[in-house]
């Protein structure tokens, strides 16, 4: 009879490790999608999605000066960059952009913006915008990965 009255014990006692098994898979798993969510900054490829953000945001003030994040910013010297991502060169309409950077046909990916900011006058030859440039290509994946993340968002 104890025998008896054991298995039913060891049975829930299984049934209850089965079911914190599954109740840490469900964690892992929503924490995996987290994860996803706060990096993809509209799923960027690499090696801009593991880029170090925090040197891109140093990195940006740089561009400070003369651009904002804000969807309605007043234009600085530079167009807002609100929106950025998959944005056409050269299309907000309160910005006077050069004819270089109206018809350069480019299209704000984290591949046009790495070429961009690497050199801006040999990507759109007579651009406007005065600024050498980042050489070191870490550095480049680190502000289009900020610029992507932080654009996005305010989109
Ligand atoms: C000295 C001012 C200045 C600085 C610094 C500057 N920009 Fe610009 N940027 C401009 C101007 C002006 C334009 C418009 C260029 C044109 O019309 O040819 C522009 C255009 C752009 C565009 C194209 C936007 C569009 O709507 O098509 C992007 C992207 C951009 N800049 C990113 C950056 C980033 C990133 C940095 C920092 C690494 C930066 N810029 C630094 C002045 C600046």
């Amino acid at each position: 009879m104890q025998r008896g009255a054991a298995v039913p014990g060891i049975v829930s006692l299984r049934r209850r490790l089965f079911l914190v098994g599954m109740g840490a898979l469900a964690i892992a798993a929503a924490a995996g999608t987290q994860d996803a969510a706060a990096e993809s900054g509209a799923s960027l490829p690499e090696p801009y999605a593991s880029a170090d953000l925090r040197r891109g945001r140093i990195l940006f003030l740089q561009c400070v000066a003369c651009h904002d994040l804000e969807p309605s910013g007043i234009a600085k010297v530079g167009p807002s960059l609100a929106g950025l991502p998959g944005r056409p060169a050269g299309s907000v309409a309160a910005f006077a952009y050069s004819t270089a950077m109206r018809e350069s046909g480019l299209t704000w990916t984290a591949g046009t913006l790495d070429a961009f900011i690497e050199r801006p006058s040999a990507v759109v030859a007579g651009t406007t915008m005065v600024f050498a440039g980042i050489a070191a290509p870490a550095d480049r994946a680190a502000m289009v990965r900020y610029v992507f993340e932080e654009s996005a968002k305010a989109r």
